[in-house]
């Protein structure tokens, strides 16, 4: 069941992913970034008119998705793949574009398609990804690292999902945190704590309590070994949430219990590919069993302070599960901090979404 905070969340996130394909905030930035190509490039710049977000697909069941028109196939030279062990597989089969560089809607697309994601959550995520780490100019985000294939020079923040810090971010179940240097590549040290724990708690398998205390424990590694440990805002959200995938979109869909098995876990997580002949989940889903985790051990948002490890305070500034709306000024916080406001030398008025004060 999807919390009620969630849900309110869901709902102003839908509304700034709205105004990304139409008026007001999102125009602004785009705007603002047709400029900065025009003025870097010399000559005028044509950008896409982005489709609106994709309505729900009209069959939401069951159904092979490791099917012959979706074909595993191995990396090429200046594919991009990145944190999310979802993309990077949907990427891997042609769910969306194999070289992990497309354009929101068509991620939309793919993880309704292909992992059962469910509409309103799809978007949000999508949209708020492609926000904060797209080429709002060409519609284009990187899966990955910065590339130019989202687009001639692209705008500086057009990052891709590897950037750290905005919604990437640290006590990942199998990246290490961007402290240790590499925050996107699979990592065989942390796969084993993600196998030791499936064993000690889940006989084997990756399930609800397996989930919690492996959440748990990646942030006591966190807030030990990391002097720079971040765990607020987006990151607080998206951790607890990303700590049920596994179970909501990794398991196969003719499965009645929620657990996992490791070769399947290992096929997602590090080959980017789905397990032979794997069927998407039986309903559309979102991060149900969150809250369930987070029962588990209450964690309160916050970091590493003064540069040392072991000295974790809480930040009572970040949103929590029970101050959704903290998030969404965080989020607004972070896209106007992009730097594109510089670009006009500070001449231009501050610009507030839907034209509020
Ligand atoms: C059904 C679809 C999806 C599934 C199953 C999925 C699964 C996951 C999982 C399990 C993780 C955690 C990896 C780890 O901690 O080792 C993760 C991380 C991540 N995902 Fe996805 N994801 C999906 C959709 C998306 C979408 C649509 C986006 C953005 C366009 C996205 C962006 C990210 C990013 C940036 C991270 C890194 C966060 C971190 O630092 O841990 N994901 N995803």
């Amino acid at each position: 069941m999807i919390s009620r905070p969630f849900v309110l969340l869901t709902t102003l996130l839908f509304l700034l992913s709205n105004s990304l394909a139409f008026p007001n905030y999102a125009d602004v930035l785009k705007r603002q970034e047709v400029e900065e190509a025009d003025s870097r490039t010399g000559r005028p710049f044509r950008p896409v008119d982005p489709p609106s977000p994709p309505r729900p697909p009209r069959f939401t069941g069951a159904k092979l998705v490791h099917d012959p028109a979706h074909p595993w196939m191995p990396l090429r030279d200046g594919d991009e793949r990145g944190p999310c062990p979802g993309m990077n597989t949907l990427a891997s089969h042609g769910y969306i574009s194999r070289d992990g560089v497309a354009s929101p809607s068509e991620m939309v697309i793919a993880v309704q398609e292909g992992l059962n994601m469910e509409n309103k959550f799809a978007i949000f995520v999508t949209y708020l990804n492609h926000l904060m780490n797209g080429n709002l100019v060409t519609d284009l985000l990187s899966i990955g690292g910065k590339t130019s294939k989202t687009g001639p020079d692209p705008p500086a923040h057009a990052g891709g999902l590897n950037v750290h810090g905005t919604f990437e971010g640290d006590a990942g179940m199998t990246r290490a945190d961007t402290f240790f240097g590499d925050n996107h590549s699979f990592n065989q040290t942390l796969f084993d704590k993600f196998i030791d724990f499936s064993n000690r708690f889940g006989d084997g398998f990756y399930n609800l309590t397996v989930a919690g205390e492996l959440r748990f424990q990646r942030l006591q590694d966190s807030i030990a070994t990391n002097p720079e440990f971040s765990f607020k805002n987006v990151r607080y959200f998206t951790a607890y949430g990303e700590s049920v995938f596994p179970l909501n979109f990794f398991v196969d869909g003719r499965q009645t219990e929620k657990k996992l098995d490791m070769d399947s876990a290992r096929s997602f997580f590090e080959e980017m590919k789905f397990p032979p002949d794997f069927f998407r989940s039986s309903m559309p889903m979102s991060n149900q069993g969150r809250a369930d985790i987070f029962r588990m051990h209450p964690f309160l948002p916050g970091g590493n302070v003064d540069g040392k490890v072991n000295n974790f305070a809480v930040d009572p500034a970040s949103a929590t599960f029970e101050t959704p709306c903290v998030l969404y000024d965080d989020i607004l916080n972070t896209v106007q901090g992009l730097g594109f406001t510089s670009v006009f030398n500070d001449q231009c008025p501050e610009q507030s979404p839907y034209g509020q004060e």
